[in-house]
Formats: structure tokens, sequence, C-alpha cells
């Protein structure tokens, strides 16, 4: 991995991705994509990690893809490139995915940072989608994504004249959970990362999906997604020990089966 650090076991249970292209403010190349996917997909299947955190530095998470290697590309050259293939396996990742964001989260890092499963942003966190300013548009799921979480009349505004919306203003909109301190954006996500990491990996997992439902269909279909993603955490080892250790007033010791 040349663009992105993995750490593996950052704590119990949770891992680490940081995107490390710090001079382009981790502008999002192909590369860099495709790295990030490898080692999703890898954390994903890895026992021993339940929670993956993904984060930049203190400038930016990623001011976007990057405008370099795009901007001379025809429409056709952008089509046969397929990079959103490497978006959609992103987005297929099962475990808990939590954005840690300081600095820029630009168009398409905005975007990646809304593939995440929450937001928590620094005070120095400042979001956007200003593919309008260079001509273009969201094309990983920004005017999707940003119009669900903050709704039309602020994503109109942020899409159509390319504005940044600060931490305050993204909390205050529902786009990010809450704004810390520089210095405390790391263990305030750690210890959301450990919370879930001592659940059940298998509810953790079902919920996920469930709630990921509420934004892929309808009211009646999501409810009977969510009925059977309940129903089946009663086939696990976990529900059983969860609701024993609950009855025996006891920590629950969830083994992940
Ligand atoms: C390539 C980028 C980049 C990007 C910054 N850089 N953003 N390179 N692609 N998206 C590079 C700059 O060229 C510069 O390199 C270095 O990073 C530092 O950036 P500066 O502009 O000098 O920094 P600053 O003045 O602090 O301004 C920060 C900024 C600005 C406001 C974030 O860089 C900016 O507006 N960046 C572009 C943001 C954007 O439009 N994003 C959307 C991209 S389109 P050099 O070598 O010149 O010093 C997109 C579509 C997604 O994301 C579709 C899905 C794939």
């Amino acid at each position: 991995m040349e663009l992105i650090i993995v750490h593996e076991q950052y704590a119990p249970g949770v891992a680490l991705i940081q995107l490390n292209r710090p001079k382009e403010l981790n502008a999002l190349n192909p590369q860099l994509m495709q790295e990030l996917r490898d080692a999703l997909h890898q954390l994903d299947r890895t026992e021993a990690v339940r929670v993956i955190i993904l984060t930049g530095n203190e400038q930016a998470f990623a001011a976007g893809a990057d405008i370099k290697q795009m901007a001379g590309k025809s429409a056709v050259e952008m089509l046969i490139m397929d990079q959103f293939s490497t978006w959609d396996q992103i987005r297929k990742v099962k475990k808990p995915l939590l954005a840690a964001v300081s600095g820029f989260a630009l168009g398409g890092g905005c975007e990646l940072a809304m593939m995440c499963d929450l937001i928590v942003a620094s005070e120095t966190a400042r979001f956007g989608q200003p593919e309008i300013k260079i001509g273009t548009i969201p094309g990983a799921g920004g005017t999707q994504r940003l119009t669900r979480a903050v709704g039309k009349a602020k994503a109109m505004e942020l899409i159509l004249t390319g504005r940044f919306m600060s931490a305050e203003e993204a909390v205050a909109y529902g786009l990010a959970i809450k704004v810390v301190p520089v210095e405390m954006l790391m263990p305030e996500v750690l210890a959301l990362a450990r919370e879930m990491a001592a659940h059940s990996p298998i509810a953790i997992q079902l919920a996920k999906e469930a709630v990921n439902r509420a934004y892929e269909t309808h009211l009646d279909e999501g409810l009977a997604f969510e009925r059977k993603n309940f129903y089946l955490t009663f086939a696990s080892e976990d529900q059983k020990e969860g609701m024993q250790a609950f009855i025996e007033k006891r920590k629950p010791d969830f083994k992940g089966r």
C-alpha cells in the first residue's frame, strides 16, 4: 500500500485506515481508491476486526477526486475506466465504517465520508460538493446522499453554489454526528468504535444492513427486511448470550457466532 496506511490492530477489535497523499490533500486517484477497496475488503474478512475507522490528516480528509488525472479525459474514457466499480465495492463493506474528518472533505472526499456509516468532524472540517466550480457535478453519490442527509434545500445550496459547510453546520444538518476539537477527534471516534466492537458482530452487521435499507427502499420493504434480520439474530449464539447475560445481570461475552 503506497497511498494509504493500514493499522489492522489500532485498538482491540478496531482497525484504522489513513489516506496518505498529504501533498495533494488526499486527492482520490484510482490507485488510492483501489488500495482502499483492497484494504477494506481484507479487514472486512478479518475476524479480529469488528469496526473500521477511515481518516485523513489535519488538513484534509480528501479534497476530492484527482482533478489533474481527470481533466483531459473524454466521456468515453471515463466510462471505460469505470472507476465507480471500486466505489461500489467499498459500499459493500459489512462492518461499521466510521469517518473521522478533519480539514477538507470535498467532492469525492465528501462522498467518501458519506459512504461511511457515520461521520465525526473536528472543528477544522469543511464539507462541500464544489464540482460545479470546475464545470461538473458530483459523480460518486453526492447528489443523492447529501440530499438524503441534509435535505433538498441545503443540498441545492451546496451543490449549486459549491460553497463549503462548516463542521458545526454539518452537525446541525445531520451530516456529522458531532464536532470535537482536533486533538479529540481520534479519541472520540475510537471510543465510539470500541463501544460498537464490544457488541455482537452478527447483530452489528444485520443492524447496519437494515439501517442502510431505509435509504434504498420504501417503508414496507424496509420494515420487512428489518424483521427478517431481527429474526436472524435469534440464530446466533450471541443473541442467546446477550439476553442470558442481561437476565443474569452480568456483562455479555460476544463470540461472533
Ligand atoms: C488534484 C488537488 C486536489 C484535487 C487539491 N489538490 N485538491 N489535486 N485533485 N481534487 C492539490 C493542489 O493542486 C495543490 O497541488 C495541493 O493539492 C494543495 O492544494 P492548494 O489548492 O494549493 O491548497 P489550498 O489553497 O489550501 O486550497 C485547498 C482547496 C483547493 C480549497 C481544497 O485545493 C481545492 O479547491 N481543491 C479542489 C476541490 C474540488 O474541486 N474537489 C472536487 C473534485 S471533483 P500543487 O502541486 O498545485 O501545489 C470530484 C468528483 C468526484 O471530486 C467524482 C467521483 C470520483
